[in-house]
């Protein structure tokens, strides 16, 4: 399988990174408009292969959309990531355009491919690329949902430590739905669990509140710490949606899809849990939420819609 990353800034190279480790593609292009990045990254990659015993071959171009001709998935990094200060939606003029572009000549070699995306924000990114390519909401996917509950399992291990039951993040169960926006994405503590038991049993209110809220300015407390956005994590995350994908894995992972009636909305691109295989999304999964967490996911909707005002001319 050829896979495609667009975009060979941190984010876009991890992905391919993450996708060359896991040798299930056979070819990967990194591609860029900045000359000799995605070659020189691609070549750094390939300069692993033997050390980390891979045999994908990750290949390098710039601006050169030919090479990516009959990729079966695509992961759209492009844009501009944030500085500290900056919320993902202060992007949104500016990556709007790129990710247009991208889109269009991504779509001129594949037409088939199934597409991911990462660009901020990434709601609205998704959205866009739904509108403008006109495909069909399985092929369209943003990434941010298994990210976020990523993030989330971090910080209640963290919480679980402190309150003295041993957690790494692989011992804790958690999802992130919602919009990826720090403001108004939203952790389900109510179904998180420790090895099956309910976090709700174990951690106070207040410890549960703050692994939350950790959760939600996850990506601003890296972006502070680095002075640009974070990769480690958003790469890999993309990486597991393709990989999902790939091996048609029929996995449940939350990501931003378009609803169309689920949840009760229309006309919106946003986190909920979805089943991905070889389709792409081939089942949106309702699920109950608290009260709680519903008031929190309607304005989650509503401010991906403000968002989504501000695509503006973008989506004529
Ligand atoms: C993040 O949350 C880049 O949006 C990405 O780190």
């Amino acid at each position: 399988m050829k896979v495609t990353v667009v975009g060979a800034g941190n984010v876009g190279a991890t992905v391919a990174n993450v996708l060359a480790t896991k040798g299930f593609a056979s070819e990967v292009v990194l591609i860029d408009i900045k000359e000799g990045l995605s070659e020189g990254k691609a070549m750094d990659i390939m300069q692993t292969s033997h050390m980390l015993n891979f045999d994908t071959t990750v290949k390098g171009v710039t601006n050169n959309y030919a090479a990516t001709a009959g990729s079966q998935v695509v992961v759209i990094t492009s844009g501009i990531p944030r500085k500290p200060g900056m919320s993902r939606e202060d992007l949104i003029g500016t990556n709007a355009k790129i990710v247009k572009s991208v889109v269009d000549q991504i779509l001129e070699f594949s037409p088939d491919a199934i597409l991911i995306i990462i660009s901020n924000p990434m709601d609205a990114m998704t959205y866009l690329t739904l509108k403008d390519s006109k495909l069909p909401r399985n092929r369209v996917i943003g990434q941010g949902g298994m990210l976020d509950s990523s993030r989330f399992r971090y910080y209640l291990a963290e919480a679980l430590n402190e309150a003295g039951y041993p957690a790494t993040p692989t011992d804790v169960d958690g999802m992130v739905v919602g919009g990826h926006s720090d403001k108004t994405m939203v952790p389900l503590a109510s179904i998180a669990t420790y090895r099956g038991i309910p976090v709700t049993q174990l951690l106070s209110k207040e410890a549960l509140d703050k692994a939350v809220e950790a959760t939600k300015v996850g990506g601003a407390t890296c972006t502070k710490l680095l002075g640009t956005s974070a990769w480690y994590a958003p790469g890999a995350a993309a990486a597991a949606l393709v990989e999902a994908i790939a091996l048609d894995a029929k996995k449940l992972i939350p990501c931003c899809v378009y609803l169309d009636g689920e949840y009760g909305e229309k006309d919106l691109c946003i986190g909920v849990p979805v089943i991905l295989g070889k389709e792409g999304c081939e089942k949106i999964v309702e699920i109950q939420f608290s009260d709680e967490e519903k008031a929190k996911f309607d304005e989650s909707v509503q401010a991906a819609r403000n968002t989504n005002s501000k695509l503006g001319d973008a989506l004529k």
